[in-house]
């Protein structure tokens, strides 16, 4: 099958690439320039692993290409998926759909049909109907139909979440638009991956449910690890003996400084939004988006202590940037919060991320970077691990205490523990609800 793809940023891209690996042919359409004519000479310009030789292979079978011309990327297409930003939008917290309804008015000018317009971008519950009443306004005699195909994809392993997609859930009106859905992905339905074909609005629902779902795991663990510091449980024990319960289970049980990244924040924010109009309050998430921010600022405090109540002349370590690892993504990250907040009360911070400097350059003024974890510990008065990057999970502790001014860790991540670093002579080591040291 033909299809097109409006928009190469990270969803957009992942799915265009993935859909043309399962034997379709896919043209990725974008307004920018720049980033068109890079990919056509097979450069990525996101961090995702794999992405790049996958899109060089399927480049090089015939069955993926870039344009800017929209018309070109329509001709001869049963689906064209919209894939473009929803951010949030300034002041309100609600999903800004201008991106998403300026590609629907584009779609109908220029195509042909028939055709399906699947919106892949995430969008508030009825965006798929404004879509619909959009492309009808500008060109009535457009035969198509419209769905709603979700993306569930985390950064980092978006190439493994598509190829093995825990499920697939699609919106439709009409059994044209579901027949067409179900080709498009017949290489997961085959290898019986669920598919979820449902309403319009459901879809749509699924979606937000799911995310804020998880934010909720993730900040109840987070508020529980504050619990655990104070009534000495250790929240790994915890999580642990809470995720071998079958109905509540083991993942995104890991307490931190927070979630970030470019949907659980924007996605709970527009949720709350949502439950705002239609009166009907969402008031779990409006608490989980507060609690989120309150552990942020847990962890400055955490830290506060850690340098005897004052930032001022300390040098810092922060070891990673980004909201997870295996990207490069710094939107929302809890670095974001931490880090101005050190540089703030006066410290000197020396930071290193494997992929996150070049965004860390520009939103995180003042920063010193370094090549290593070791050379950002040397003279350091303070290293904590923000981000839970493989070359941080093995560090030779020893050769890091050493090389500091004092010897303190805030492990915010729960990688080590505090036997292994007083054995390797910190004299302090914190992380996030375990029992301190000393
Ligand atoms: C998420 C969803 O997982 C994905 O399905 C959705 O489509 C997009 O949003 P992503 O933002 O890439 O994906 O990252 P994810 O791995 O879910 O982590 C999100 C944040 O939660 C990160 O900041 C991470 O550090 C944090 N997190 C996650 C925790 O603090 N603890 C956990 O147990 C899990």
């Amino acid at each position: 099958m033909r299809i097109a793809m409006i928009g190469t940023g990270y969803v957009g891209l992942v799915s265009g690439v993935c859909f043309s690996d399962f034997g379709h042919d896919v043209v990725c359409v974008d307004k920018d320039a720049g980033k068109i004519a890079r990919l056509e000479r097979g450069e990525v310009p996101i961090f995702e692993p794999g992405l790049d030789t996958l899109l060089a292979k399927n480049v090089e079978a015939g069955r993926l290409s870039f344009t800017l011309d929209l018309a070109e990327a329509l001709k001869g297409t049963e689906a064209v998926f919209i894939a473009v930003g929803t951010p949030t939008r300034r002041g309100d917290g609600h999903a800004d759909l201008t991106y998403v309804m300026a590609a629907a008015r584009e779609i109908a000018e220029t195509a042909k049909g028939p055709l399906t317009i699947v919106t892949k971008s995430t969008v508030p519950v009825g965006t798929n109907r404004e879509v619909a009443e959009a492309v009808r306004e500008v060109n009535p005699d457009l035969d198509f139909d419209v769905a709603s195909n979700p993306e569930f994809l985390r950064e980092g392993a978006a190439l493994d979440d598509f190829m093995r997609p825990d499920r697939v859930v699609v919106g439709v009106e009409s059994a044209r638009a579901a027949d067409v859905m179900a080709e498009i992905y017949r290489p997961l339905f085959l290898r019986d991956f669920p598919i979820v074909t449902t309403d319009l609005e459901s879809a749509e629902m699924i979606k937000y449910a799911a995310n804020a779902f998880l934010a909720t795991k993730i900040t109840f663990i987070n508020e529980i690890a504050a619990l655990c510091e104070k009534t000495g449980a250790d929240v790994r024990e915890v999580a642990k003996g809470m995720g071998l319960d079958g109905r509540i289970g083991n993942k995104f049980l890991h307490a931190g400084p927070g979630y970030g990244g470019s949907c659980f924040p924007k996605d709970t924010s527009a949720l709350a939004r949502i439950g705002q109009d239609f009166a009907s309050p969402m008031t779990i998430t409006e608490t989980v988006i507060e609690v989120n921010e309150r552990v942020k600022r847990r962890m400055i405090e955490k830290l506060r202590d850690l340098c005897d109540g004052s930032f001022n002349g300390k040098k810092i370590a922060v070891l990673g940037v980004t909201f997870k690892p295996n990207t490069d993504d710094m939107r929302d990250a809890p670095s974001l919060t931490i880090v101005p907040a050190l540089i703030g009360g006066g410290a000197d911070v020396h930071a290193v991320d494997p992929e996150g400097q070049r965004e860390g350059e520009a939103l995180l003024p003042h920063v010193v970077w370094e090549a290593d974890a070791y050379s950002a510990c040397k003279g350091a008065d303070l290293v904590v691990i923000l981000t839970e990057w493989n070359e941080f999970r093995a560090l030779d502790l020893d050769r890091i205490a050493s090389c500091m001014a004092t010897a303190k860790m805030a492990d915010l991540r729960n990688i080590y523990d505090a036997e292994r670093a007083s054995a390797a002579g910190f004299g302090a080591y914190v992380s996030v609800g375990r029992r301190p040291f000393p």
